[in-house]
């Protein structure tokens, strides 16, 4: 390992980031997550053990492997404890679970209020997984937005009142139950009070273990696509999922940055509204979805399914520095005789191999395919690159050649040990 690697996700998210970031934290001393909010969803499945994460670092599964949720994540109280206390139960430790004193919280305001601007979107409704994320982050840039080392202090009532009386007049307005105050400062004092010997000043804790020779892993959520900046906007997430917001999430800087591993499956999924343009809606998407059990870690919502986009992932390589690829889900594309990648936007006759975030533009063109052989077999305990299928091999290096980037993980199935390290 760098003194500081980085796990990110490449499309719409789901990539299997928690899988590859399981692996790479019991090479590190820190896990930290940068970014978004309990909107993530990472899964791991350990011995037939489902393990979902949202807020806590999925790294803490590794024995002696320090979690921090960094200053760049909104924290809702109430689903962090709900995560702790579910990994105590199965018998795994949050003494090490560190959080920022900068992190925002997100407050049941914030979700009515995710919920409601999705009412009012109507047909152009975004598909927010309506955890109240977007909203957080509006109050953090607005700069009413209440800290972490706010809400552990007694400055907490004041702030969430006056939030309160703001957030009312606008929920009268549309007709909406208003909140009272009084509930929530009681409910979340209660969170503050749990979550207090957590909370340090993680800026300063992580350059100490800088410092000390600790090995850090950045573990990204969400994906690039859904970048606030660089996503297809506006059917993205309210945070930047990528490179940057792995400084400004964590205050680490860039020159200690090592590894950029960009995850992906070998087909592209995505859930929510927004230009896909190489979804199946048919009966391709069914079986991918079917056979990869694509439906949402924190949603439920079935997953929308489709060919991998290899135009957006030299995008996204770029855009992010990626020094690696981790590509998923290969056993589930080798069930098809025939898989095809896109190689190529045909707009209105103009072929581009540079892709645009332009949600009208996306929608006018159509993908051109190479299709590659399939039926790579069963793969699920081949533990080399050579060892796979011809048919597989080549498809890797295809996808390789056209990015620039080499595979240093393949996934060969949902568990834990079916991965292939390069
Ligand atoms: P994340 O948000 O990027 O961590 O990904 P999710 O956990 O939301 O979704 C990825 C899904 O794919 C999970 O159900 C994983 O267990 C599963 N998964 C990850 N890698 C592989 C793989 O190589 N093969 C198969 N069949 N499933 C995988
Ligand atoms: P992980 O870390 C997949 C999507 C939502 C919606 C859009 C905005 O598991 O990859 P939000 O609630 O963030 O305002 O929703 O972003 N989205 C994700 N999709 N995986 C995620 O996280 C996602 N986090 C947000 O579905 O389209
Ligand atoms: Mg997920």
């Amino acid at each position: 390992m760098s003194k500081v690697d980085v796990v990110l996700g490449t499309f719409f998210g789901d990539e299997g980031k928690g899988k590859i970031i399981d692996y790479l934290a019991t090479k590190a001393d820190v896990a930290v997550r940068c970014s978004g909010g309990s909107n993530a969803g990472h899964t791991i499945n350990v011995n037939g053990k489902k393990y979902a994460f949202h807020l806590i670092p999925s790294g803490i599964l590794s024995e002696n492997t320090k979690a921090i949720i960094g200053n760049g994540v909104v924290v809702d109280p109430k689903i962090l404890i709900e995560e702790m206390n579910e990994l105590e139960s199965n018998g795994i430790s949050v003494d090490n679970l560190y959080i920022s004193t900068k992190a925002h919280i997100v407050l049941p305001y914030h979700i009515m209020m995710d919920k409601l601007l999705e009412q009012n979107r109507g047909n152009n409704k975004i598909g927010t997984t309506a955890r109240g994320i977007g909203p957080a982050y509006c109050d953090k840039y607005e700069r009413c937005g209440i800290r972490v080392e706010d809400f552990i202090s007694p400055k907490f009532d004041e702030l969430v009142r006056r939030n309160i009386e703001n957030k009312n007049k606008i929920f009268k307005a549309y007709g909406y139950e208003t909140l009272d105050a009084d509930a929530v400062i009681n409910e979340y004092k209660n969170y503050a009070n749990i979550l207090k010997p957590h909370v340090v000043d993680t800026v300063n804790l992580l350059h100490d273990y800088l410092d000390e020779g600790k090995k850090i892993l950045c573990e990204g959520a969400q994906a690039t696509l859904l970048d606030i900046d660089f996503g297809t906007y506006p059917f993205v997430t309210s945070s930047n999922p990528t490179i940057g917001g792995i400084c400004t999430g964590t205050g680490l800087g860039a020159k200690d940055i090592g590894e950029v591993y960009g995850v992906l499956k070998a087909y592209a999924s995505k859930v929510g509204e927004g230009p896909f343009l190489t979804e199946q809606d048919n009966e391709i998407g069914d079986t991918i979805r079917e056979l990869g059990h694509e439906y949402g870690t924190t949603t439920k919502r079935p997953r929308r399914c489709g060919w991998l986009d290899l135009v957006a992932l030299k995008y996204v390589v770029r855009i992010n520095g990626i020094t690696g690829l981790a590509i998923n889900h290969m056993d589930t594309i080798g069930h098809f005789s025939k898989i095809k990648a896109c190689v190529g936007y045909n707009h209105n006759g103009e072929i581009s191999t540079n892709y645009s975030t332009n949600v009208d533009y996306i929608k006018e063109c159509t993908p051109i395919y190479e299709e590659f052989d399939g039926d790579f077999g069963d793969i699920s305990k081949i533990k080399s690159r050579e060892d796979l299928p011809e048919n597989a091999k080549i498809y890797l290096k295809r996808i390789e050649e056209f990015v620039g980037v080499p595979v240093k993980f393949i996934g060969t199935g949902a568990g834990r040990e079916e991965m292939i390290i390069c």
